[in-house]
C-alpha cells in the first residue's frame, strides 16, 4: 500500500512516516524541506526495504494539492498531518500568514481528501488520518484561526467518517494536545501556560493516531489531559471556557 504523510519533515509526520514504513508501507514524505525529506527517505528505506519518495512542496501553495497528485496520483493511506499555528492578536496577523495558515491547516487538506477519496472507494480500501487538535473543541482567543481550523478538521473528518461507513474506506481524526514537536517554536508559544504544562512525546501521540487509523475509529484524543479539555469544553459555560482558553495561550 502507497501512504502520503504530509507534514513528514519533522515532529508528528516523521513518526506517521516511521509507524506506516515500519509496516511495510511504501511513503510519500511531503514538506517544504526537502534535504531533510531525503535523509528521512534514507533512513526508512535502509531500516524497512520500503519505497520511500521525498516530495518538497509548498503546502500553503495555490492547489498545491494539485500539485501532489499530478506527482502522486494514487494513494492508499493519507495522513493530513501538516499545520501550524499563527499567534497573536487576529487583527494585528499579517494578512499573509493568516491565509498560509487557513491554507495548510482546512484548504489543501480537503482538497487532497477530495482528491484521494474516490480513488479509494473505488478499491473498497483506504485510509484517511487527519490531525487536527484539542484546539478543535474550544474557540481560542489569540489562536482563533488555528482554533477554527482544527474545529473544521473535526468536523469534517467526522462527517466524512460516517459518509463512508461501509465503504472499506476509514476518516479517522486525531486531536493531540501539547507534544514535543517544532510547533510551539513556530509558533511562538514555549512562554505559554499550554506550553509550561508537562507534553506528550510525539511518538506515542504518533502511535495512538494510527492504532486508532488502523482500527477505523473516527476519533482519537490521546491521553487523560486532552480527554479532560475534550469534556470540559461541552460541559463549561461559554464565558469561563474562553476565559481559560485565552489564558492557556495569551
Ligand atoms: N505539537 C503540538 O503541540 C500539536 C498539538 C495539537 C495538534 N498539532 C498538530 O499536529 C500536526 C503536526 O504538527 P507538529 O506538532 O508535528 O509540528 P512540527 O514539528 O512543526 O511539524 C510540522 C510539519 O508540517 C510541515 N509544514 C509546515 N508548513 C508547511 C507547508 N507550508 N507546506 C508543507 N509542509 C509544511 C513541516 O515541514 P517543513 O517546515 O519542512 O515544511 C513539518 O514537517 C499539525 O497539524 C499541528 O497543528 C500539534
Amino acid at each position: 500500500m502507497r501512504a502520503i504523510v504530509t507534514g513528514a519533515s519533522g515532529g508528528l509526520g516523521l513518526e506517521f512516516a516511521r509507524l506506516l514504513a515500519a509496516d511495510g508501507h511504501d511513503v510519500v514524505l511531503v514538506a517544504r524541506s526537502g534535504e531533510k525529506l531525503e535523509a528521512i527517505a534514507q533512513e526508512l528505506r535502509a531500516a524497512h526495504n520500503v519505497s520511500a519518495t521525498p516530495v518538497a512542496l509548498d503546502l500553503s501553495g495555490a492547489d498545491a494539492a494539485g500539485a501532489l497528485v499530478a506527482q502522486i496520483p494514487q494513494c492508499d493511506i493519507l495522513v493530513n498531518n501538516a499545520g501550524f499555528a499563527n499567534n497573536g492578536r487576529f487583527d494585528m496577523l499579517d494578512p499573509s500568514h493568516v491565509r498560509e495558515e487557513v491554507m495548510l491547516d482546512v484548504v489543501t487538506l480537503t482538497e487532497l481528501t477530495r482528491a484521494y477519496l474516490p480513488g479509494m472507494r473505488e478499491r473498497g480500501n483506504g485510509r484517511i488520518l487527519n490531525v487536527a487538535s484539542t484546539a478543535g473543541f474550544l474557540p481560542g482567543p489569540f489562536m482563533a484561526v488555528y482554533y477554527a481550523s482544527k474545529a473544521y478538521v473535526v468536523s469534517f473528518s467526522q462527517a466524512l467518517s460516517e459518509e463512508t461507513r461501509g465503504s472499506g474506506v476509514t476518516v479517522t481524526c486525531l486531536c493531540p494536545g501539547a507534544t514535543e514537536t517544532g510547533f510551539a517554536d513556530r509558533a511562538a508559544m514555549h512562554d505559554t501556560l499550554l506550553f509550561k504544562l508537562p507534553k506528550a512525546g510525539a511518538a506515542g501521540v504518533a502511535r495512538a493516531g494510527y492504532r486508532a487509523m488502523l482500527k477505523g475509529r473516527d476519533l482519537c484524543v490521546p491521553g487523560i489531559t486532552n480527554k479532560f479539555v475534550q469534556w470540559s469544553a461541552k460541559l463549561t459555560p461559554r464565558r469561563l471556557l474562553l476565559w481559560t482558553s485565552r489564558k492557556a495561550v495569551e
